[in-house]
């Protein structure tokens, strides 16, 4: 008979061990999906409020982007980038109306990582500089360069090959020296990048590439004139500015379509993936015409806008204008946090509530201190799955909770949610 155990039997069977999915000994067989929930293999239902993180931005099998996705695939599914199709062409169009700016040229794979990499790429061949400045604490992508702009040690695997990426610090208001205001934090990494761009690199850059919010970090989000900060000191050094929208794109943030747009800084270069195609392969990347003519040569993919994938993402992409989703994020993403901190006044390990949007965290704590509590956190995530509340987790600690339903969540919803969750609260106190 097919169960959870006899499953999880066969895929520690077969699959590689770091492949770890959440929830330890007892991790969910996903079984079917719709809409907002998720049924486990023993017919258990879920609200999802990680939306395969951040990826799902419509919900599951939306009918409106799935019929789509059929239409193309009985039409033609694959003819690599040798030939063109015009739905490519169409969501291209659709990138550079939406996207700020002078991004004007597109290229399309499959994933994040590759999103990432063509950036990098293209950064290089425009300034001639191999230099590229990360933050800590972020996550970029599993290939060999994403990996070594990655800055959580536990995701840099097989050693890390890139003596031209170089990390400084991250706008971490929470875990930064005692009684520094967000001021003082923005002082202390801008004073950062100046010191290592004066120790350790020549001076030049290729690019300084920054989540706007950091995702697998654990929500991070950087006071106010953080990037207005940086970006100038970037360019000075003769590099590009690459905002990495693979979390914090297409709305999440709420009332913006792009996460860097809330700092009002405009980029060189974005990348997109995850909820660009609400479960659909994709990674772009967006430049401005000068970026994209450095990168001479060939480059292929052979994925990279296929015409199933495309037509899912142009369907999403009109889903969320249609339903204008990122004024939804807005207005439900202050709902969701109304309430974290309502659960934040009551409960005395929940050490901070952030984020932005449809994008918000919890980092569990000890109590009354800032000392991480992993212990805690995995413990909540899975009692907020036995109440059937589904969400993720993060932080370089692996003590923050992430919460990042999808965009046309409801406030039912919003309120089901946080009272699932206070009381896994309850469970886990
Ligand atoms: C901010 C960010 N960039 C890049 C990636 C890599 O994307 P992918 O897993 O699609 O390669 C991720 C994945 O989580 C991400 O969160």
């Amino acid at each position: 008979m097919t169960t959870t155990a006899s499953i999880v039997e066969r895929y520690k069977n077969v699959m590689f061990p770091a492949a770890a999915p959440y929830h330890g000994d007892n991790p969910l067989v996903v079984d079917h999906a719709k809409d907002q929930y998720i049924w486990d293999i023993d017919g258990n239902k879920y609200l999802d409020f990680f939306g395969g993180v951040l990826t799902v931005s419509v919900g599951h099998c939306n009918e409106e982007i799935t019929a789509r996705t059929i239409e193309q695939l009985q039409k033609v599914q694959h003819t690599s980038t040798v030939y063109i199709n015009e739905i490519m062409v169409r969501v291209a169009e659709k990138v550079v109306e939406l996207t700020p700016g002078r991004l004007q040229k597109v290229y399309f794979t499959n994933s994040g990582t590759e999103a990432n990499e063509t950036a990098i790429m293209a950064a290089r061949m425009y300034t001639g500089n191999p230099t590229i400045i990360a933050l800590r604490h972020a996550y970029s992508g599993r290939s060999m360069t994403a990996m070594t702009v990655t800055a959580h040690g536990t995701w840099r695997l097989g050693g890390v090959v890139d003596p031209y990426i170089r990390h400084v610090r991250n706008p971490y208001t929470f875990r930064a020296p005692a009684g520094l205001t967000p001021q003082q934090v923005v002082d202390l990494c801008v004073q950062d990048l100046e010191e290592t761009l004066a120790t350790v690199t020549d001076g030049k850059l290729a690019a300084f590439i920054a989540e706007p919010i950091q995702g697998v970090g654990g929500f991070i989000v950087p006071p106010q004139d953080y990037f207005g900060r940086i970006a100038p000191i970037v360019r000075a050094a003769g590099g590009v500015f690459i905002s990495d929208e693979v979390q914090t794109g297409w709305g999440r943030t709420g009332g913006k379509w792009f996460g860097i747009e809330q700092w009002g800084v405009e980029p060189d270069v974005m990348t997109f993936a995850k909820g660009m195609g609400n479960g659909s392969p994709i990674g772009c990347t967006v430049t401005t015409p000068e970026i994209a003519e450095a990168v001479k040569g060939a480059t292929f993919s052979t994925f990279g806008g296929n015409p199933v994938t495309m037509a899912t993402v142009l369907a999403t992409l009109e889903y969320m204008e249609k339903y204008d989703l990122k004024t939804n994020a807005a207005e439900q993403g202050a709902r969701l946090r109304a309430k974290l901190e309502e659960l934040q006044s009551e409960f005395n390990f929940i050490g901070e509530v952030r984020g932005m949007g449809l994008m918000q965290a919890l980092e569990i704590v000890k109590p009354h201190s800032t000392e991480p509590d992993a212990a805690r956190t995995a413990a909540l995530l899975n009692a907020a799955k036995d109440k059937g509340l589904l969400l993720g987790k993060g932080g370089l600690y692996g003590n923050v909770i992430r919460i990042s339903p999808h965009l046309n969540t409801t406030a039912a919803d919003v309120d089901t949610a946080t009272e699932l969750l206070a009381k896994a609260l309850v469970a886990v106190s």
